[in-house]
């Protein structure tokens, strides 16, 4: 990458002394800076405190970002509240894009998220989705409503908690999953606490490294399958091995960490545009119906290949909805200023990816504020979320692509899928779907302010 000749900043707002442009973003920084964009372009600068931002808001520029400078803007920007307990030196999140980082990148890529290995653990994930439609079927039974954000983060925090370890850990009715959901939404925040295993006490599974050890030798023997924790066991177990009891806690909870809220909350974006746009939400079922016959017993990971308008109604979600907003912040590895289309990007700058910004920009898409799964039918029929369509990068793209891509894919279809094929969904009588609060609370992940509760009509 050259140096720049000039010494251009990107333009943007004045900073204020001290605080730069923070005022500037206010509660919804994703609404905030794509106004600014309008006035400023594509690649605009704000100084946050005393941290230069480089904001990218159109697919051609995150093209030059995550693709063809990959290999300089693929290091982080830590928070500081992760650099208390030093989470950032072990992080796969967190960690600069270089051996440390790259093993456990390929420890993710191998051991869980490889279609041999999601294949092998489908049948796990099978039994939570089991348990989910039967407690869709007591809501239905007795008329009640389903929090629909609540639901699917049991579902997803089981099925994750299974294809790594092969147990439960929260259930749908009771006060626990709510605590677990607290404490993964505040993770962020509580991340500098000294003790990683009393804060995740899930993380206790590994302390008595010995039982565990023994238990899976019969249990593999018994089944054959083997579950992440097997995996990483045999990993930490290794002669000369690279990988530490430290390091596999910091992977575990990173993963735990990026997965549920994430996936979750997609799930209730996607079942709330659903019940606003009801057209959509028959189409989708009609499909399913033509597709999967009346009396398919269990909907299967393999199906959602069958199902084009499940899979662009998913589409669509992630551009209205796209659950990290901005990525995760990028920085520069280089160690000297560089040239960005022509603009000086001095060498400790932060860039972050507006994809909020870039799913509603009329420029790229047509009526950019309305549902219309159909357009990933017709016109943008070839555009895809795994980070070769700059227009929908929910994900990212290139070497700090989100690891879970594939389990979050079949995720977030499956459980729509088997939510949407017997039952039919209602708000709750006083509620038009005009009326329903769209409203966002800003965060690394973009949740729905106010919980969808809906009622489940078996059909
Ligand atoms: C709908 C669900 C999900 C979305 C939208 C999502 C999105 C993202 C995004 C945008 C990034 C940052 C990419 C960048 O900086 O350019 C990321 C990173 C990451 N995600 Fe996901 N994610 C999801 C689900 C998952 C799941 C299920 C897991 C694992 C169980 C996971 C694990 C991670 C990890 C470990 C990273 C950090 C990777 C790195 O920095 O090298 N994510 N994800």
């Amino acid at each position: 990458m050259k140096k720049p000749n000039n010494n251009k900043l990107p333009p943007g707002p004045n900073p204020f002394p001290i605080i730069g442009n923070i005022l500037e973003l206010g509660s919804h920084p994703h609404k905030s800076l794509t106004k600014l964009s309008q006035t400023y372009g594509p690649i605009m600068t704000l100084k946050l405190g005393n941290i230069t931002t480089i904001v990218i808001s159109s697919p051609q520029l995150a093209k030059e970002v995550l693709h063809k400078h990959d290999q300089t803007f693929c290091d982080r920007q830590t928070p500081d509240t992760l650099t208390a307990l030093d989470h950032h030196k072990v992080s796969v999140i967190w960690l600069p894009s270089r051996n440390k980082w790259r093993k456990l990148r390929r420890i993710c890529a191998d051991n869980l998220f490889s279609v041999k290995k999601l294949d092998s653990t489908q049948v796990l994930r099978q039994k939570k989705i089991q348990e989910l439609m039967d407690f869709v079927k007591e809501k239905s039974e007795k008329g009640e409503s389903l929090d629909t954000g609540n639901a699917a983060f049991v579902t997803v925090l089981n099925s994750i908690s299974n294809t790594f370890f092969s147990i439960d850990l929260a259930h749908y009715n009771s006060l626990e999953s709510q605590e677990f959901k607290d404490t993964i939404c505040g993770i962020m925040e509580e991340i500098g606490r000294p003790n990683v295993v009393d804060f995740f006490p899930i993380m206790r599974m590994l302390d008595p490294q010995e039982e565990r050890i023994q238990r899976r030798a019969l249990e593999v023997e018994s089944n054959g399958r083997k579950d992440l924790l097997d995996s990483l066991l045999d990993l930490m177990l290794e002669d000369n091995s690279e990988l530490s009891r430290s390091q596999v806690l910091h992977l575990l909870m990173d993963l735990f960490n990026a997965g549920i809220d994430t996936t979750s909350s997609m799930i209730e974006w996607t079942m709330t545009e659903l019940v606003r746009n009801p057209k959509e939400l028959r189409k989708v079922r009609e499909e399913l119906h033509q597709v999967l016959g009346k009396e398919q017993q269990q909907i299967e990971e393999s199906h959602i290949l069958k199902l084009p308008f499940l899979r662009a109604v998913v589409k669509e979600t992630f551009r209205l909805h796209p659950p990290a907003p901005f990525l995760l912040p990028h920085k520069s590895s280089s160690q000297e200023d560089i040239e960005l289309c022509g603009f000086m990007v001095p060498k400790n700058a932060q860039v972050w990816v507006n994809v909020w910004g870039m799913g509603r920009d009329s420029s790229i898409w047509t009526n950019p504020n309305e549902f219309m799964p159909q357009r990933f039918l017709e016109n943008n029929n070839n555009i895809d979320f795994r980070g070769n369509d700059f227009e929908l990068i929910p994900f990212g793209a290139g070497r700090r692509i989100c690891p879970g891509l594939p389990l979050a894919s079949r995720s977030v279809h499956i459980v729509l899928a088997s939510l949407l094929y017997g039952y039919d969904w209602k708000l709750p009588n006083e509620l038009e779907a005009e009326g329903i609060d769209m409203s966002e609370n800003f965060g690394i992940t973009l949740h729905k302010a106010q919980p969808l509760q809906i009622i489940p009509i078996q059909t």
